[in-house]
């Protein structure tokens, strides 16, 4: 089956799209993005992406400190996002690119008089991580990037140079993924996912100020833990609470909600999904694929 891209505000077949070498974007990482789910319903035989326009705010939000024009409103990129994924006709979960990037053929890094540019690409997508085991997860030598260098808050593509060093060396030692301390050794959040721990009955997760990702999805799993009557601390937290907390959940998008089974081989309580994570794993999962009524409004239809 042809697969569609949005381009220049068209929709065209994936393989015709392509972007000349000197494009800013790729000579100097100047593009934002971000990374959607839609998952596939098959008893409504409907397909739902989630939380859009969460994500096309946050998309906004990068742009303004990237110097970008938004060349549309929310409800515009909801309508050309839900328009791609009925051309594409997928049965199964897909994964969505919106970026966002400076256009220009240009050498030199300024953003400002340069042009900006908006594409989509679609894919279909399964797990990130395999379902069957927790994390083993180290404490990354890397530190994640500060508000002062490159604003993690902003989902900017170059940003994620630091990512990929995080993610390859954890890999490379062993490990599936790593935890990522800010410039002042407090804890941010995994390569590309936020992470919560569970603490004497405590969700306990970063504060929105610690060098993160403000996740979609860690919003969506605080509403859950609301929902569930779960108590929940945003606070700084340090390295060493990671070893002894009962339980250790990471969340993203991609990552959806991932148990952690060890961190740095400190095993995280009995080593196995604990009961919080299961809990929210359990509701997040329902929630979406637009099976629960409350939070149906988070889940966009795409299929008429
Ligand atoms: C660095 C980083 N942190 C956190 C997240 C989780 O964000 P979200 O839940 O919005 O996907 C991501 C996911 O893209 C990420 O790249």
């Amino acid at each position: 089956m042809t697969e569609y891209v949005y381009l220049n505000g068209e929709y065209i077949e994936a393989d015709k799209a392509v972007l000349p070498i000197r494009t800013h974007a790729f000579l100097y990482g100047t593009s934002v993005f971000e990374g959607i789910r839609a998952y596939y319903n098959s008893e409504e035989e409907q397909m739902y992406a989630f939380r859009v326009k969460e994500h096309y705010q946050r998309l906004l939000a990068s742009a303004k400190v990237m110097w970008m024009k938004s060349p549309y409103t929310l409800e515009e990129y909801a309508k050309i996002t839900r328009e791609l994924l009925k051309k594409n006709g997928y049965k199964t979960d897909a994964y969505i690119r919106p970026t966002l990037y400076k256009s220009s053929i240009k050498v030199g890094p300024t953003l400002t008089d340069n042009e900006d540019s908006f594409l989509i690409f679609t894919t279909p997508f399964g797990n990130y991580f395999g379902t069957e085991k927790g994390l083993k997860l180290c404490v990354s030598s890397w530190r994640r990037t500060s508000d002062n260098a490159i604003p993690p808050r902003a989902k900017v593509s170059g940003a994620y140079a630091n990512s990929a060093l995080i993610k390859t060396d954890a890999h490379e030692s062993g490990f599936d993924d790593a935890v990522v301390l800010s410039e002042s050794g407090e804890v941010t959040e995994g390569s590309a996912m936020n992470i919560f721990l569970v603490i004497n009955g405590v969700l306990t997760t970063t504060n929105t100020t610690n060098d993160i990702l403000v996740g979609v999805t860690r919003n969506t799993v605080i509403e859950l833990a609301h929902e569930l009557g779960i108590p929940v601390k945003e606070r700084s937290i340090d390295r060493t609470e990671l070893y002894n907390a009962d339980e250790i959940f990471c969340c993203g998008t991609g990552a959806q909600i991932v148990p952690v089974e060890s961190v740095d081989h400190r095993i995280i309580g009995d080593g196995k999904t604990g009961k919080i994570t299961k809990q929210i794993q359990d509701l997040y999962y329902d929630v979406v694929r637009g099976k629960v009524e409350k939070f149906k409004g988070w889940c966009m239809p795409v299929y008429d």
